[in-house]
């Protein structure tokens, strides 16, 4: 899996590009699975783009249209992996060092009338991870500088060469967002917490 580090502010990202079919992932059918989730409205529905889902994408235990596709799973897997190269690369930690207790994830789907998302964070997870699943010339994603309180200023911020198929792997404290996007087509990315036990 080839990587590239982002050093910026107190922290680190990392940017994992998957070489070909690495894990195996089923993008046409992945996207289906999140429509049928959204034309049976079991997202989040608070009326509007963006939709979001809630927490389920690889949880076996709930009622969950993808849950035989085995894409789901193999995307977990390697949101792992990227999460223990984060631990080595960034953190110095061999794999002794630290467990992963538990992931969770969820999708985001957005259009042009998502004009810009509001700056947040993943606090209490300890890592997270953004999966650009589609794009369709959609946004990037963009990280604020903590040492800027207001969040506004554009040399406080930084935006990663995001592509489709890659992971972009960041501490959970790191405020984000999404730009804008100008495109009428959909968006959809992957979003994903892991728990680590240090
Ligand atoms: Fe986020």
């Amino acid at each position: 899996m080839y990587y590239k580090n982002y050093k910026i502010f107190p922290t680190e990202i990392l940017l994992f590009k998957q070489e070909e079919n690495e894990f195996d992932l089923d993008v046409p059918s992945m996207i289906q699975d999140i429509e049928e989730e959204i034309q049976q409205q079991r997202h989040i529905d608070n009326g509007a783009v963006p939709v979001q889902s809630y927490s389920i994408l690889w949880k076996d235990d709930i009622e969950w249209c993808g849950k035989q596709n085995e894409s789901w799973k193999n995307l977990q897997q390697s949101f792992i992996r990227c999460c223990e190269v984060y631990c080595e690369v960034c953190w110095g930690l061999s794999p002794e060092k630290f467990a992963i207790l538990h992931t969770n994830s969820w999708f985001y789907k957005t259009d042009s009338s998502l004009w810009k998302e509001n700056p947040h964070n993943h606090f209490p997870a300890t890592l997270s991870g953004i999966f650009y699943l589609k794009l369709n010339g959609g946004d990037k994603t963009v990280f604020y500088d903590p040492r800027n309180v207001s969040n506004q200023l554009k040399e406080w911020v930084f935006i990663p060469e995001t592509q489709e198929n890659y992971w972009c792997i960041f501490p959970s404290h790191a405020q984000h967002s999404s730009m804008g996007t100008q495109t009428d087509l959909p968006r959809y990315v992957i979003a994903a917490d892991a728990w680590l036990q240090i």
